[in-house]
């Protein structure tokens, strides 16, 4: 299979991730299909979308006319059909298997055969995935990071029969969403993921090991190794139910005691206390 030319992008899933990856699109230039389940769900996406490339315009980092082509390059549907044109599609959808092998299957019988799939999941088995298909060759990872615009980095993962014009062809649309990607494999955490969710939970454990405090932690990541952000602050950032999730995730593949999220930090979750999304984790947020 040679991948097509990439000029169509559908989004499928517009929450936090795919409402990014969709801001991405229009700003590269690409046309774009975002799918959510609900027309208000779409809205919401598209005024999120719309909001923050006011702010750009604010910042004179894009011209309005720019602001109003990029936002006419959003077409918001509610039918998968709708994908039907699309060379790739990337799936931000819920982090659960069932939902993307059913999609995966569902993509397969829409779009043209030559057309790239990518999901954008962070823990599940993008060869798994792949396999809901029957061109499991087309299928790759695209893993943004939150916030997608933001983020400059991207993983694209290949999986085990992913080809190599997917691969490039994914690569590419990073680049041109101005990203930084990387290649890597299809191992549990990608790279990014592998290495800092236990590096985060020894942080964690620090905590109580040492009697230290989240300031004093944080300052002593910040000051003493050159960390950017210190491991108290990134994790209410990330959100601790989001952290704890992905440590199980990690936890149930690779069965290293690193991974497995912290007693201190699973109780926070159990107790609604989710970082800055809640307005409380180790600190508190107005
Ligand atoms: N949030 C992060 O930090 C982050 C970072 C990298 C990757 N990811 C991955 O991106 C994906 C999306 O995560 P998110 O944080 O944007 O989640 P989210 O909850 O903000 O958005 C998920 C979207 O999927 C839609 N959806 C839910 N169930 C669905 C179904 N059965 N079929 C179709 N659509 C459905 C919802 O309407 C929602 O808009 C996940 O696979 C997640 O692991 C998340």
């Amino acid at each position: 299979m040679a991948a097509p030319e990439i000029r169509r992008v559908g989004v499928v899933g517009l929450g936090a991730m795919g409402a990014g990856i969709a801001q991405l699109a229009i700003q590269a230039g690409y046309e774009t299909v975002g799918r959510e389940v609900t027309d208000e769900l779409g809205t919401k996406a598209n005024d999120r979308i719309a909001h923050f490339l006011q702010r750009k315009v604010d910042k004179e980092q894009m011209t309005t006319a720019e602001r109003e082509s990029a936002l006419a390059a959003l077409t918001l549907t509610t039918e998968l059909a709708d994908l039907v044109d699309c060379d790739l599609v990337i799936e931000a959808i819920v982090e659960d298997l069932g939902p993307k092998l059913e999609l995966f299957a569902e993509l397969e019988r829409i779009v043209r055969p030559d057309a790239v799939l990518a999901t954008n999941t962070s823990a599940l088995s993008v060869t798994e995935i792949a396999a809901a298909t029957s061109s499991p060759e087309r299928v790759v990872g695209m893993h943004f990071f939150n916030p997608a615009p933001l983020m400059p980095l991207v993983e694209i993962v290949r999986a085990e029969l992913s080809s190599d014009d997917a691969m490039d062809a994914a690569f590419a649309v990073g680049e041109r969403m101005g990203k930084r990607p990387i290649r890597c494999h299809d191992t549990p955490g990608f790279v990014v993921n592998r290495v800092l969710i236990p590096l985060l939970n020894d942080c964690l454990r620090v905590l109580d090991e040492a009697r230290v405090s989240p300031e004093d932690l944080d300052t002593a990541m910040t000051a003493g190794a050159g960390w950017p952000m210190g491991p108290c602050t990134l994790v209410d950032l990330v959100g601790i139910d989001v952290h704890v999730h992905a440590s199980e995730a990690l936890y149930e593949k690779l069965r290293e005691p690193r991974m497995a999220p912290p007693p201190r930090i699973v109780a926070m979750k159990n107790a609604g206390l989710l970082g800055r999304k809640s307005g409380r984790g180790f600190y508190t947020y107005d």
